[in-house]
């Protein structure tokens, strides 16, 4: 999971928006969704293992240490801050958004004193504003559930391929067809054994071309003229399709 978040870091570092400026189309379409959610401007609060945060979506919370912080570290006797809003980056995509805070308190002798930053990933859960804290060492990474982030992953996953629904109508209609046709060839016609099965002669004539096909083509010596080649009129193969596809 940290693995994840620090390719998508990598990757989207360079896009410079921020909870404020509406620069580019992608961060603001994360921020209209926050905005939808009613989880934008406000503050949570979540405990990790050895501290408690309080946690500002694009908002200073309460009892900030300097104007501008975006998410403050509690710890027994201190506080850091872990991201300003002003250096904020929000990317997402349709079923998740990622919320960075740089420029935090600076680490003394650890994490290479780089300054603190902190990230929040939205993702689908079941219940909207339940952060879970994933990771609380130089990154810190929080995880935000919203509700409304599984509807469209649900979508998704609910929605056919053009290419299955289309097999699907036509094994209906095959099926329709064949059933349909038992029972008229043995009810109407009084057909019975083989000759139940409809059209069997267009069949029979059909089986009869594509063996036809097979030993033309497997069987083909390599000097006869290609005749039945599919873009030549004359062959063959193809002269029969159209009783074929005549009901
Ligand atoms: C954010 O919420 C605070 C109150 O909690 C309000 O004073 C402020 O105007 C809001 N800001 C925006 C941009 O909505
Ligand atoms: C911050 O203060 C506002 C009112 O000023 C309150 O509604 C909100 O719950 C507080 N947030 C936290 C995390 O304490
Ligand atoms: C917090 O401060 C008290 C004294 O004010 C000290 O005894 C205690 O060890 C400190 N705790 C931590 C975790 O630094
Ligand atoms: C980072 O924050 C410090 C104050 O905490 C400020 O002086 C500095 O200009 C900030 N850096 C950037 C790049 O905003
Ligand atoms: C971090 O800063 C301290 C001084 O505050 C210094 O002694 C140490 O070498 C620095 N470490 C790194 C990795 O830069
Ligand atoms: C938040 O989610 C965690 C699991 O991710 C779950 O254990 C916890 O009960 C949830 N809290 C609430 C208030 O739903």
């Amino acid at each position: 999971m940290n693995r994840i978040i620090l390719i998508l870091l990598i990757c989207c570092g360079s896009i410079n928006a921020n909870c404020n400026s509406p620069s580019d189309d992608e961060s603001k379409i994360a921020r209209e969704k926050l905005i939808k959610w009613k989880i934008y401007n406000k503050t949570y609060q979540v405990k990790g293992k050895t501290s408690t945060y309080e946690i500002g979506i694009c908002s200073t919370p309460n009892n900030s240490i300097n104007n501008g912080d975006a998410i403050i570290q509690k710890l027994t006797n201190s506080s850091s801050s872990l991201g300003q809003l002003s250096q904020s980056n929000l990317v997402g995509e349709d079923n998740w958004i990622l919320l960075t805070y740089e420029n935090g308190s600076r680490f003394h002798n650890q994490c290479e004193n780089k300054t603190r930053s902190a990230s929040i990933l939205f993702i689908c859960g079941k219940k909207t504003g339940n952060i879970t804290v994933i990771q609380e060492s130089c990154n810190y990474v929080f995880q935000f559930q919203v509700a409304e982030l599984c509807t469209s992953v649900v979508q998704v996953k609910n929605k056919m391929s053009g290419g299955a629904i289309f097999i699907i109508i036509i094994l209906c209609l095959a099926s329709a067809y064949l059933i349909g046709g038992f029972f008229y060839m043995r009810i109407q016609r009084g057909a019975r054994g083989i000759d139940q099965i409809p059209n069997l002669d267009m069949w029979r004539k059909l089986g009869n071309l594509a063996a036809d096909g097979c030993n033309f083509c497997c069987r083909c010596k390599t000097d006869a003229a290609r005749s039945g080649y599919i873009f030549d009129d004359s062959g063959p193969d193809l002269r029969g399709d159209d009783d074929i596809l005549a009901p």
